[in-house]
């Protein structure tokens, strides 16, 4: 593993890299936007897809109880969850199960509850379905997010609150949730009737040796509201091969979600997905602890840069993940002058805070799942986007 490559991503139809220049009307701006790393899988991964590929057919794949057992024996020995592999289920990616979520758990009309800022496709995924986003917004203490309970309870309490998607640890701020909150959160969601989607897929990137706490662990009650996701996309830089885990313990659950699994002609992963998910959950913790230490220190190179070069800019030390929130309110820039002032003038592609609700307004997101020397460069043309202009 040599996280230091430098691998040319451009031309092969990579979202991050070619998309981009389509998205953002660019071609030479470095791209550290969407939330994929610029490394290649662990060997592991690629032996086994080298083997799947040398086999030749690639006619109708399933996933087994192997595929169950590597997925159960991975929470176990990363997380410390013991979970009956039967409760597992298969989808082609965490945002398709927080679609059939909205499906199997509400109705039109009803609510889902989010923290906002949060992963964009969360609000989609509610309002693409015909249902409402009933926002509970984060509070801001010391540079990091907090959860308002009294608003959350307000909220969880309305009738038409059905569901509510937990972002755990949370995207954009890298914010891992303690068991305390989680707790809080757990016992509002029984005590309402809410059932949880507590998307996970950050969890295996826990930094500095914080462990992960899975909110259905919590409780025997908390367990059997909940949907947990998992993947290996985000923790071995697997997005495009669509392979995702679901644990639902809860039997009347699972049936609602497996039926509109059905309903939605969805059923088997496809075939390159199926033993690059297995071989990264049974040999990939090397490869994983070595990844980890290497995000540390991206995350430090940026921390570092930004506290001796941008004094008007913040960020969110995060928990977990490679993710950066970078709070740039202090500038008061509009949508259009930050949009020029990244890609035209730093030529370098962040996610902007809007997207991830009008409460990220005024941050941007940095991806530092690449090599160093990118990081270090990326900084650079930040530098250079909030560096006065002359013109
Ligand atoms: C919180 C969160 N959920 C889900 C996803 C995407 O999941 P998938 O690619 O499995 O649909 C991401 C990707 O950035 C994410 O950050």
């Amino acid at each position: 593993m040599n996280f230091d490559e430098q691998i040319i991503r451009k031309g092969s139809k990579s979202v991050k890299w070619d998309m981009a220049e389509s998205l953002f009307l660019t071609k030479d701006a470095l791209p550290m936007w969407v939330a994929d790393m610029d490394f290649k899988a662990p060997q592991v991964v690629l032996d086994a897809l080298k083997e799947r590929l040398d086999h030749g057919v690639f006619g109708y794949a399933y996933q087994d109880q192997d595929t169950q057992q590597a997925v159960a024996g991975w929470l176990n020995r990363r997380h410390g969850w013991t979970i009956q592999t039967d409760t597992i289920l298969f989808t082609p990616g965490v945002v398709t199960a927080l679609s059939l979520a909205v499906q199997a758990f509400t109705a039109t009309g009803d609510e889902v509850v989010i923290q906002s800022p949060v992963y964009a496709p969360f609000y989609q995924m509610i309002e693409k379905n015909g249902r409402k986003v009933s926002t509970n917004p984060l509070k801001i203490e010391n540079d990091r997010y907090m959860m308002d309970f009294h608003d959350l309870e307000k909220k969880l309490s309305r009738p038409q609150a059905k569901l509510m998607f937990l972002c755990h640890p949370h995207n954009p701020s890298g914010r891992a949730w303690s068991s305390e909150e989680l707790k809080r959160v757990g016992e509002l969601c029984v005590k309402h009737g809410v059932t949880v989607v507590s998307d996970e897929i950050h969890s295996d990137l826990m930094l500095y040796g914080k462990p992960h706490v899975p909110f259905a662990s919590l409780s025997d009650d908390i367990a059997s509201i909940t949907v947990t996701c998992f993947a290996p996309s985000k923790t071995f830089n697997l997005a495009g091969l669509q392979a995702s885990a679901i644990v639902i313990p809860d039997e009347e659950r699972r049936t609602l979600f497996t039926n509109e699994m059905q309903r939605n002609g969805m059923g088997h992963l496809n075939a390159f997905g199926i033993p690059a998910m297995e071989a990264a959950y049974r040999h990939g913790d090397e490869w994983l602890d070595s990844l980890v230490l290497y995000l540390e220190s991206n995350i430090q190179i940026a921390m570092d840069y930004i506290d001796e070069h941008l004094p008007n800019v913040r960020y969110m030390k995060p928990d977990a993940s490679y993710l950066l929130w970078i709070d740039i309110r202090d500038f008061q820039f509009t949508e259009a002058e930050l949009k020029r002032n990244l890609l035209k003038r730093g030529k370098v592609i962040l996610e902007l805070g809007h997207v991830y609700g009008h409460e990220g307004d005024g941050f941007i997101r940095m991806n530092l799942g690449c090599p160093a020397s990118t990081v270090k460069e990326g900084l650079r043309r930040l530098h250079q986007a909030f560096t006065p202009s002359t013109e």
